[in-house]
């Protein structure tokens, strides 16, 4: 099977791809390289011995993508790529929309023009907006009460898969909602490594770590949760990358949901312990003001995946932190 990968040399994007290639799969890569370095191929090659064929194309780059489907003859897209700085999404709406909702439609067109019948989506867990409750499952209502133009592009997005599917009915969707991906491969030679100055949790952890970021601020401790802290659902990427490869062989006609999550809580001063224990180093913080838009407490019901899937999490906090630390190493004498 044939699979393109938008997005693909990005933190989730790169991980699927090791993933896929793993198991057989015929894998491209299509990135604007925004958010993302091209030695990521090289990594790929290390670990898996395949260097995916690339092409540096841009989502509003409809000729260009053109040009990739003439001749690709997927099966199969999973569309990793899109804006996602929640904070930037706040003061840059239009650079969202355009991007990830036009840029989405780009795809489609060509998926269409070139009779791709097959698209994974990367979602997200903001789609649920605050529900009220902790746990969520996908039955719940999508798309009300979501803090933020990247939230909402992710349910527009949502919204015009479910009417492409309806329209096509050999049209295939799996939507996936991310919960927090953490983590990186155990090689220790791919990870999250952004470009753009990071509004999540352990991007920031990491550059406090190295010293870019004098400390970290941590936003709240006054939640009615475990420790007053933010408290969410920490996957470990690869077992994200995972739930992909699951889905693959479940697709068919209509769209899929699933959560992509552990199940299981973890607050922010539980993550800086866990990187504490992980690093060997105090890691420097403040307690600072309640962050804008943030919900006190959200994790996934992995169930559904588990069952209709077969897939489930295996990693833990613990692993993702040993398995940053090895990166950041890694980084280091780069
Ligand atoms: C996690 C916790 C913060 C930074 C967002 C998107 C979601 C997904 C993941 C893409 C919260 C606290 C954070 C800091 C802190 N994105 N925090 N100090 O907001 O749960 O989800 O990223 O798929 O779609 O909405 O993730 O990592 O920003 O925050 O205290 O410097 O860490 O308050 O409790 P979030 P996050």
């Amino acid at each position: 099977m044939k699979v393109l990968l938008t997005g693909g040399t990005g933190y989730i994007g790169s991980h699927t791809a090791i993933e896929l290639i793993k198991l057989g799969y015929d894998v491209e890569i299509m990135d604007n390289l925004y958010n993302s370095k091209i030695t990521v191929l090289d990594s790929i090659k290390k670990i898996t011995g395949v260097k995916p064929k690339f092409y540096q194309v841009d989502l509003l780059d409809k000729e260009g993508m053109d040009k990739m489907f003439a001749v690709g003859n997927y099966d199969l897209v999973i569309h990793f790529a899109g804006l996602k700085a929640v904070g930037e999404s706040v003061k840059k709406p239009l650079k969202y929309y355009e991007n990830n909702v036009g840029g989405t439609i780009n795809l489609l067109d060509c998926m269409k023009k070139y009779s791709v019948k097959k698209i994974i989506f990367s979602s997200s867990a903001t789609v649920y907006g605050d529900q009220g409750v902790a746990e969520l499952t996908e039955e719940m209502q999508t798309g009300v009460g979501i803090t933020n133009p990247y939230g909402e592009t992710k349910h527009v997005i949502e919204e015009i898969l479910k009417d492409v599917a309806e329209a096509d009915e050999k049209f295939e969707v799996a939507i996936l909602r991310y919960f927090n991906p953490v983590g990186s491969h155990p090689s220790g030679l791919i990870g999250e490594d952004p470009n753009d100055i990071p509004n999540n949790l352990m991007p920031i952890i990491m550059k406090v770590y190295t010293g870019e970021i004098e400390k970290l601020k941590v936003y709240g401790n006054d939640y009615n949760t475990i420790d007053g802290t933010g408290v969410r659902d920490y996957i470990h990427v690869v077992d994200l990358a995972k739930g992909h490869v699951a889905v693959i062989q479940k697709m068919k006609p209509g769209v899929l949901f699933y959560n992509l999550g552990t199940g299981k809580g973890t607050s922010v001063l539980e993550m800086i312990s866990a990187f504490e224990k992980a690093s060997g180093r105090k890691l420097p913080y403040e307690i600072a003001g309640r962050r804008a838009g943030d919900l006190a407490e959200m994790y996934a019901s992995p169930k559904k995946a588990e069952k209709e899937l077969g897939w489930k999490t295996e990693l833990t906090v613990e692993d993702a932190m040993n398995d940053t630390i090895n990166y950041l190493n890694y980084l280091k004498e780069k």
